[in-house]
């Protein structure tokens, strides 16, 4: 294991921000990250990436960047519908979909082109189009950085939540995710329910969709809205859609009633902050290599000019002004470091 000094991290992260790192190195294995957890330097300070696609850099990192590399894919059980497969939290993520489809295996289809790696899935429960990882969950297995303890997490323990778990919450930071264990389906119970993949199946003439046609109309919706880090920086949605009360809800709806909405719980309503954004004039905004992404105002982009300071000092902005309109706190979903 080669431990690199004073890095750019300009490839390991979507937003392109060229911060430095004291040190990185990848692990490959359990046993190499047990072992990286033994070096003073590494316990000192230290960050695990996978893709870099879930992260605002801020600003230069003194300590170890462990970059996951735990590869492999493999079948635990199986029977006639379903199969528990085990995979290595180093694998990307819309790879090992892809993976999937090729196998006949349903159940991850509307989550492809999430970029990142496996590893990080859980962290946040990943969402799009109508399912989220929580729902094809079975376990995990996670490294405790201090102890080394090695510990299974099933889905009660995971706490999983929208955008959320307990990796994100009361564990953020003590555990190294190594591998995860999910249930996909043999015979395929397709979730077209999201309008959005529903317009794009009949858009395309498809009345029965295999696994696959699910997974190219994400694709399509997808590249249609989303800026692709290879060319434009960013980190997908920057902050969470909020949920507010209903009496909340009615009190906007009277100075807008073109808000959009969709109802979560009783007495409950879910915004999205997209369109707060774009109310509050942000949409597209340029301030000089970096803003707004004009398709999708929940997508901070760096055009080649921001820092992680600046994309960090423009997201308060929006906060702000998100507050100062309609009295709704925006909770960033990505990681700051
Ligand atoms: P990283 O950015 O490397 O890490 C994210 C966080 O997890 C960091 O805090 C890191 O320390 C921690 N972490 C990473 N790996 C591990 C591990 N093995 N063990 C413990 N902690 C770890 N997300 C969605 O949910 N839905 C979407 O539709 C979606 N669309 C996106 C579109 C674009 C264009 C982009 C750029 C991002 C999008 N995202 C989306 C966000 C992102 O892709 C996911 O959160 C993804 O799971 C992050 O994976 P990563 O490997 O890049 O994580
Ligand atoms: N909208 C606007 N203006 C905008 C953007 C959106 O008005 O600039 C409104 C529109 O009414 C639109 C609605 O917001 O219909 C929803 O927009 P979209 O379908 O693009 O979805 P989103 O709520 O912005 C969420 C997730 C995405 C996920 C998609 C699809 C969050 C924070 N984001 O976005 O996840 O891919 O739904 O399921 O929940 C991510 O987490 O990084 C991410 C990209």
């Amino acid at each position: 294991m080669d431990i690199q000094r004073n890095v750019s991290l300009k490839d390991y992260n979507t937003f392109g921000l060229d911060v430095k790192a004291a040190a990185l190195v990848e692990f490959h294995t359990e046993e190499e990250l047990l072992k990286l957890l033994q070096n003073p330097e590494v316990q000192k300070k230290n960050l695990i990436l996978g893709g870099g696609s879930n992260v605002l850099l801020s600003q230069d990192f003194e300590g170890v960047i462990l970059l996951n590399r735990i590869k492999g894919i493999e079948i635990q059980e199986e029977d006639e519908n379903e199969v528990v497969v085990r995979f290595g939290a180093g694998e990307n993520w819309h790879e090992s979909v892809l993976h999937c489809i090729d196998q006949g295996w349903a159940g991850i289809e509307n989550l492809s082109l999430i970029p990142g790696n496996i590893g990080a899935a859980p962290m946040q429960n990943i969402g799009a189009y109508g399912v989220e990882l929580v729902q094809v969950f079975r376990s995990l297995r996670a490294i405790n950085r201090e102890t080394r303890e090695v510990r299974e997490f099933n889905e009660k323990a995971c706490e999983f939540g929208y955008r959320s778990s307990i990796f994100k919450t009361r564990l953020k930071e003590v555990f190294v995710i190594v591998s995860v264990d999910l249930v996909l389906q043999k015979k395929a119970e397709l979730n077209t329910s999201y309008g959005a993949i529903r317009e794009e199946l009949e858009h395309r003439g498809i009345k029965e969709p295999s696994i696959r046609d699910v997974s190219d109309a994400v694709i399509a919706i997808r590249r249609s809205k989303l800026p692709d880090p290879a060319h434009i920086g960013n980190a997908g949605s920057f902050f969470k859609n909020p949920v507010i009360t209903l009496g909340h809800f009615l009190t906007i709806r009277m100075r807008h009633p073109n808000i959009p909405s969709y109802q979560v719980g009783k007495g409950e309503v879910k915004i999205p902050a997209g369109w707060l954004i774009e109310q509050c004039g942000w949409k597209g905004k340029d301030l000089g290599g970096y803003g707004v992404h004009d398709k999708q105002a929940l997508v901070l982009v760096n055009r080649g000019g921001g820092s992680g300071e600046a994309i960090h000092k423009l997201s308060l902005n929006i906060q702000e002004s998100v507050y100062q309109k309609f009295h709704i706190n925006l909770e960033r979903e990505v990681n700051l470091i």
